[in-house]
């Protein structure tokens, strides 16, 4: 894994909007799995800008949604697709059915989990850390090659989630792309900001790899890439 630590927030999301840029360069039919959470919106709004002034395209690449929250109404704006779809895609020239989402309200969700991603696997993989160390939804505990999947979310995720929504109906549960899928991709770009950050990104470099701190796992991934601005790399 390497570190990288930009001098400033700003520095930041100018450099990993580049090398997203550089990356749909190389490869336009890029397949890509995003997240949501407060950490990549100012990427995404970056990125829209570059779509804007030409420097960027998505028009041939294709996005999965990296995990959904369980119980919440289509159209509430917490919710993770709606999210991503404000931010990032409604504001790109992503084609309509080249944007993936898993729906845990269907009741076909094992199947959808079943199928979901791309036949050769993610070409990159854009993930933010919770402080617990999860990726995406998948917990403390989840194992290595843990498959997309239906699970259960811990006290500390459910309680950080309250800042997503405008009421306290908060999830319990979700369906997230497991970490099989996640450790598959090509490439993996680990996104940390703030202060607040600081102390999981310290243990995610120096903590023993453990399935207790599933970020920690990226160490053995061949080309994964933790990207953090001045703050949340001021301890390693
Ligand atoms: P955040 O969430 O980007 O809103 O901090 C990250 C996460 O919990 O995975």
């Amino acid at each position: 894994m390497n570190l990288i630590r930009f001098d400033s927030h700003r520095a930041w999301v100018r450099g990993v909007a580049s090398w997203w840029r550089d990356r749909l360069r190389l490869n336009p039919q890029l397949t890509m799995c995003l997240p949501t959470g407060l950490t990549p919106l100012p990427i995404y709004e970056e990125m829209v800008r570059s779509v804007r002034s030409g420097h960027a395209s998505f028009s041939q690449a294709s996005i999965w949604g990296l995990d959904e929250f369980g119980d919440i109404p289509r159209d509430d704006p917490g919710r993770l697709e709606n999210t991503l779809r404000r931010h990032l895609v409604d504001a790109i020239d992503l084609a309509p059915d080249a944007c993936h989402f898993l729906d845990p309200s269907r009741p076909d969700l094992d199947d959808q989990c079943r199928r979901f991603g791309p036949a050769g696997g993610f070409d990159l993989v854009l993930l933010g850390i919770g402080a617990n160390g999860h990726l995406g939804m998948n917990e403390p505990g989840s194992a290595a090659d843990s498959p997309t999947r239906r699970v259960e979310l811990h006290d500390s995720t459910i309680a950080a989630a309250a800042r997503y929504f405008d009421h306290d109906r908060l999830p319990r549960w979700g369906a997230t792309v497991g970490l099989g899928p996640i450790l598959s991709g090509n490439e993996v770009w680990l996104l940390a900001t703030g202060a607040s950050k600081a102390d999981i990104v310290r243990r995610i470099v120096r903590d023993e790899i453990n399935e207790e701190l599933p970020a920690s796992l990226l160490r053995r991934h061949a080309n994964c890439s933790l990207l953090v601005d001045a703050d949340a790399g001021a301890r390693p």
